[in-house]
């Protein structure tokens, strides 16, 4: 088995490290190590080293603590305290324990543990479902800042929460903690949205927002609720602005601006959606310009949209932004007037060919052999000119000008 010659093997450094040190060192727990709430989902958490640890000269000393709250966190430090942002609602337990910071060799302490007991209030009445949105708008005020961050949240009230029950959102971003002023409610009046037209937060942040729910009831507690949430994920960045589209031939050309974003303009990258709306045309392309030049196969309305995302050279990837507004390029119309035109002329040219074939042939006159009275011939022509009338106009053009050309004598040759 694995694990035998293992033991022994530690075993005998165990020796050979008592055997090098004239004393054997043994590492003692932290004392007096208290765990207390610094802010909205936040924890502070200190202690001291053991006053009756043996000092060596090249001995160095950190600290290894574990936290198990709604998500759990394991590090190492060298300080005696330190500030962690955890939901707090599942409550809290932390220990830590003396470890050596750079001989692995020796044992690390025993643990001392600290509790945050969970807020009280009954179960089910806290706020669920709470899902946050960030957004940035260019700022009027023209102060330093060029950029603001809204923040939007919403959430359902819980299944036991009575229907007098009044939520509450704060926020907390590093320093700044604010609570929500707009509101919107539900069918019984208790709050589910929150806006904050302008917040704190950082525009190119990378951190985490904490976000507590807390609520209020005459007939019950209502267990607050903490979230934290990563930016990157919540932002949601503003589509491109200004995109353009232009077409010339085949070749088609689109840009835009970048988003209004206080991340500079190296920071983002785009999609581009071509789509023929004639032809089924449809093109999706990538990339971090801020134009794209395209070749299009056939004659056709395109319809194009762009949207953006931070890349990942400036922040971790988030999602993409809703699409620009789409703008079209070249048109529907062209394609079937040629056409058209084509076909009018095709029908022409037939219809030209066809009278004067049988007019070399005289089939006409040989069908039916012509009556020499020029009065009748008139009458012909007249019917005629009615009868091709209800036709189109390029028949009766035809027969006209045929008419002007050869006289009133050749006519029994045109009309068939
Ligand atoms: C631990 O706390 C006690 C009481 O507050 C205090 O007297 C003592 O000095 C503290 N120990 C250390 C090592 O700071
Ligand atoms: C919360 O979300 C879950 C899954 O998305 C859904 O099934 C549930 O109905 C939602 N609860 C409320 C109260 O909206
Ligand atoms: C910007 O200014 C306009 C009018 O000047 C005002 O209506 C609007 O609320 C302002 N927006 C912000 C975000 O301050
Ligand atoms: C796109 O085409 C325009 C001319 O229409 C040209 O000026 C521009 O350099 C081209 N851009 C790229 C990226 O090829």
């Amino acid at each position: 088995m694995a694990p035998t010659p293992l033991l022994i093997l530690l075993g005998t450094t165990v020796i050979l490290q008592a055997d090098s040190l004239p004393e054997k060192l043994l590492l003692l727990p932290p004392v007096n190590f208290t765990m207390k709430v610094a802010g909205l989902a936040q924890v502070l958490l200190r202690w001291e080293p053991n006053p009756d640890q043996q000092q060596e000269r090249n001995i160095k000393l950190g600290y290894h603590v574990k936290i198990r709250a709604l998500e759990d966190d394991d590090y190492e430090t060298k300080n005696t305290h330190s500030k962690r942002m955890i939901a707090l609602h599942r409550g809290v337990s932390a220990s830590v324990r003396t470890i050596p910071w750079e001989d692995g060799s020796l044992p690390a302490s025993s643990w001392v543990s600290a509790e945050l007991r969970p807020p009280a209030g009954s179960p089910g009445t806290s706020a669920v479902n709470l899902t946050c949105a960030t957004n940035t708008v260019a700022s009027n005020l023209t102060r330093s800042k060029p950029y603001q961050v809204s923040l939007h949240c919403s959430w359902a009230a819980g299944q036991e929460a009575p229907e007098d029950t009044q939520y509450v959102l704060s926020y907390r971003y590093d320093t700044h903690t604010e609570e929500c002023q707009e509101y919107s409610q539900d069918s019984l009046s208790r709050n589910t949205a929150c806006w904050f037209p302008r917040t704190f937060i950082d525009g190119k942040g990378r951190d985490m927002l904490a976000v507590r729910v807390s609520g209020r009831s005459q007939r019950a507690a209502i267990r607050p609720h903490d979230q934290l949430f990563a930016l990157y994920a919540i932002d949601r960045v503003n589509p491109p602005g200004d995109v353009t589209a232009e077409i010339d031939g085949t070749h088609l050309s689109v840009r835009w601006g970048k988003p209004v974003s206080a991340f500079p303009a190296h920071c983002f990258k785009y999609e581009v959606k071509i789509h023929g709306t004639r032809n089924g045309y449809c093109q999706r392309e990538t990339m971090t310009t801020n134009e794209y030049n395209s070749t299009v196969s056939d004659a056709s309305k395109y319809c194009i949209e762009v949207r953006a995302a931070v890349s990942s050279g400036c922040r971790q990837d988030g999602p993409w932004s809703a699409w620009s507004r789409p703008v079209y390029a070249g048109s529907d119309e062209q394609k079937p007037s040629t056409e058209w035109i084509l076909l009018l002329l095709m029908a022409t040219i037939c219809l030209f060919v066809l009278s004067l074939t049988c007019r070399t042939c005289h089939v006409w006159t040989k069908l039916f052999p012509p009556i020499p009275t020029p009065k009748r011939n008139i009458q012909v022509f007249i019917a005629t000119i009615n009868y091709e009338k209800t036709g189109s106009v390029e028949t009766e053009s035809e027969v006209v000008s045929y008419v002007e050309e050869h006289g009133l004598v050749d006519l029994e040759d045109v009309v068939f």
